[in-house]
């Protein structure tokens, strides 16, 4: 047998079958019910939080926004001014977070994202007037109003102590209050999901589906409110709402034990939150390159690649010393070598072996490894895209997405849409639309509809008293 024949049947079971695909859409439509329903939601796994995002823009939004956007690896603020005619002019100021905010107390946390604000609207000599900020918070909270939000856990890099179980709304606001001069209104609180979805419902009201592939992954959607039993009546005068999926939870309780490889279980295993959010490490970019780091050190081990070449002990040795030692980017980056001489890969391997003589047909392998990898990822979130396009139900949906995974991969688009095609039912279309600066636009965005939502009913009461 080739030897790419033979790593072509050692990945194979990285590579989905037309049942496994079927089995994760059934699956997943499953666990969207019970997430939705009242006595089942417990047990779900996509817990589909209520957002109480139920007004959408309507694009001729006018004033100038606060935002503040934490949920990567890097922290924003930005000032937007929303034009009256879908547009926005945004500034925004990027911060690093260090080991010190991730891994600390909530306390230091939030003094440091109050730190920055104050920073900033200084800069912008905006820190004199009083201005409504929009929170894009990227972590699952249940919500009992637009700006109250109770922190369930941390995911991604984050595990910062004393915040889970609490209000992030207070936490935040009693750091704005600590820093004396501010004044600044804290109006709602939302998820970088549902800030893309409005973000992108500000270019064309046909957006219902918002979706991240970034550092995390995850999803929400426009849900009626009868379908939401979990939701006071209070909210049911207007019909709809978005609903935050959380779908990186997916797994948890075995949806996806038929896809799951050892390496995956590995990357679960070594992770700061085994066990839990299990979809989220298959598909997102904080857990990508390690997969690729796991199956190509296996692949090493099995002399499937580099097995003539002389840096293989030291290959091998890099590959199991340095987790992380492949960062997802590098399958973006790969995915645009043409194969003439593989200038990108030969690249990867310089800066993580020290390999200066790469041979091409180790170079045409760890490519392959790499888009195996981002297809599977590509292919399952088509899948469970296709169940939320359906379970909308309007004959046309757009899906909203941001994220440096979608936005990196050249192919990624194109390995959604292969699923999408096939899952999404006959009479229905769908379009998929990059967000233009995501979640912080949104932020603001849904800043501006809860001011125009309290001016119309303060105008409305006016009426009815006199
Ligand atoms: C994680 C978070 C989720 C967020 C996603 C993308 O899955 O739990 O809230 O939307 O990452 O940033």
């Amino acid at each position: 047998m080739g030897e790419l024949t033979r790593l072509r049947e050692f990945l194979n079971e990285l590579i989905p079958s037309e049942d496994q695909f079927q089995r994760l859409y059934q699956n997943f439509c499953a666990q969207i019910r019970k997430g939705l329903g009242a006595k089942t939601n417990k047990d779900a796994d996509t817990k589909c939080y209520l957002t109480y995002v139920q007004d959408f823009p309507h694009g001729n939004e006018t004033g100038k926004y606060l935002a503040l956007d934490l949920g990567g690896s890097r922290f924003r603020v930005l000032l937007v001014t929303l034009k009256g005619d879908r547009d926005a002019e945004l500034v925004a100021k990027i911060y690093d977070l260090t080991e010190k905010e991730l891994l600390g107390t909530g306390t230091q946390l939030f003094d440091y994202i109050a730190k920055c604000l104050h920073e900033f609207v200084c800069e912008q000599k905006v820190e004199g007037e009083h201005m409504a900020l929009g929170f894009t918070f990227s972590f699952p909270c249940v919500q009992t109003g637009l700006s109250r939000a109770t922190l369930v856990r941390w995911t991604k890099g984050f595990n910062c102590s004393d915040t889970v179980g609490e209000d992030v709304g207070v936490m935040l606001k009693s750091a704005i209050t600590r820093r004396s001069g501010l004044k600044i209104d804290m109006v709602a609180i939302l998820n970088d999901t549902t800030g893309t979805q409005m973000s992108c419902a500000h270019r064309n009201p046909a957006c219902n589906i918002g979706l991240i592939v970034g550092t995390g992954c995850n999803a929400c959607y426009t849900e009626k409110v009868e379908n939401c039993e979990r939701l006071d009546s209070k909210y049911k005068d207007r019909p709809k709402i978005i609903i935050n999926v959380e779908w990186g939870a997916f797994g948890e309780k075995g949806g996806l034990d038929h896809l799951l490889t050892d390496y995956d279980k590995i990357v679960d295993k070594n992770s700061l939150n085994a066990g839990t959010q299990i979809y989220e490490k298959m598909v997102a970019g904080m857990y990508m390159g390690e997969l690729v780091r796991l199956i190509l050190l296996r692949a090493v081990n099995e002399n499937l690649i580099f097995a003539q070449c002389k840096l293989r002990k030291q290959i091998t040795d890099i590959l199991t010393k340095k987790p992380n030692c492949i960062e997802t980017k590098v399958l973006s980056d790969i995915a645009n070598d043409k194969g003439d001489d593989w200038p990108l890969v030969k690249d990867v391997f310089k800066d993580i072996f020290h390999l200066h003589d790469a041979d091409p047909d180790d170079c045409m392998k760890f490519k392959y490894i790499c888009d195996v990898v981002a297809k599977r990822a590509g292919n399952m979130l088509g899948v469970t895209l296709g169940a939320l396009v359906n379970k909308v139900g309007e004959s046309f949906s757009i899906i909203g997405v941001d994220g440096t995974v979608y936005r990196c991969h050249p192919n990624f688009d194109g390995y959604m849409r292969e699923t999408l095609d096939r899952f999404v039912e006959k009479d229905r279309k769908y379009d998929i639309m990059l967000s233009e600066d995501g979640s912080g636009r949104g932020a603001a965005l849904v800043a501006a509809v809860v001011h125009r939502e309290y001016i119309e009913r303060k105008s409305l009461n006016t009426r009815l008293h006199t």
